[in-house]
């Protein structure tokens, strides 16, 4: 037997991330202000972050450096004591629905040992076919849609009409929607927040059986994370835009048509993920404020266990706001 001793779960201290990401911009709910929105949910996460143990690179970031204290590509976060670790954050998933008070917007978090997450460098959207872990190993985004959701069906010991789909509503998946019909699956559209979407192929309660089509591809980045961590699997292929994105990745060396397994996003299985709802969703409630206060739920994930943690939280604004530099 090789019995070890608990170790630290990262995980749980990621929580207080997402939660601090999720109160402060809670509060700008339904708005109109995504900017406003996302610069308090980046202030929140960078100052708890900050507090954490830990040398992190942050791969999957708000984009490049520029005179606002974003989280960019290549920043490093956390005291700078070891582990070292590679680091994925959105602050936001769903800056458009927090902004109108829609619902599915989340917090999101990832971490795993330095080196072994995916740089999507300049590549903003990726085609995506996720599952849970029933039909791991069964799928193959180049294979036919049919073929790939004929081995979903028959690892669930469903039919094909009784599968469901998880699909971003967006005109350039007009023909993809129309393929699934065609082959009689049933469709879930969603109109933000792909990253929830993915994770909720994992949870059976969820009744979502896969994702498809094209994301964000740091949203797929963080959303391998978790979905490795719980035993499902999710591939991928970058969405090439235009010529000037297909020169840059050409010239930064991406293999443009290679299929990206869930090994080439996160190759350890010893990741952590954590999440938060801002508004209302389907995996997550949204921040509740209570008067003096407010409740949160979290989703804290990790890979070497394959723990799944759900975790209600009622913070006491009274306490916290005279001790904290976040004003909640
Ligand atoms: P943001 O809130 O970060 O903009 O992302 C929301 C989202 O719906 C993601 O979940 C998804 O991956 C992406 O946008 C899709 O991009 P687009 O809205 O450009 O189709």
């Amino acid at each position: 037997m090789n019995s070890q001793k608990p170790t630290r779960n990262l995980a749980l201290e990621l929580v207080r991330v997402t939660e601090a990401a999720a109160l402060s911009a809670g509060r700008l709910m339904g708005r109109g202000e995504k900017e406003v929105a996302d610069k308090a949910a980046v202030d929140a996460m960078r100052l708890v972050l900050n507090s954490i143990n830990m040398d992190a690179l942050i791969v999957i970031g708000e984009g490049e450096k520029d005179e606002a204290p974003m989280l960019f590509n290549g920043e490093k976060v956390g005291t700078g004591k070891p582990p070292l670790v590679d680091l994925a954050v959105d602050p936001i998933d769903g800056t458009r629905p927090l902004a109108n008070g829609f619902l599915n917007s989340i917090a999101t978090v990832a971490i795993a040992p330095r080196g072994t997450m995916f740089d999507p460098g300049p590549f903003v959207y990726m085609d995506k076919i996720a599952v849970g872990p029933k039909a791991k190993g069964l799928i193959n985004i180049e294979a036919p849609l049919q073929e790939n959701l004929e081995k979903i069906a028959l690892s669930e010991n469903k039919s094909l009409n009784d599968l469901t789909v998880i699909i971003l509503q967006r005109p350039r998946h007009d023909e993809l929607i129309r393929e699934v019909r065609e082959i009689g699956a049933r469709i879930r559209l969603i109109p933000d927040g792909d990253v929830a979407g993915a994770l909720m192929t994992c949870l059976p309660e969820s009744g979502i059986d896969a994702l498809l089509g094209i994301g964000g591809t740091p949203e797929g980045i963080l959303a391998a994370c978790a979905i490795r961590a719980m035993g499902g699997e999710l591939q991928g292929k970058l969405f090439i835009r235009n010529e000037e994105e297909k020169k840059l990745g050409l010239k930064m060396g991406y293999s443009l048509d290679k299929v990206i397994t869930m090994d080439d996003m996160v190759s350890s299985n010893d990741v952590f993920f954590a999440a938060t709802g801002i508004t209302d969703g389907e995996l997550l409630g949204g921040v509740r404020y209570t008067g003096h206060g407010a409740e949160t739920e979290s989703l804290v994930i990790r890979g070497r266990t394959g723990t799944v943690r759900w975790i209600n939280a009622k913070h006491n604004f009274d306490k916290l706001n005279p001790i904290s530099e976040i004003e909640y």
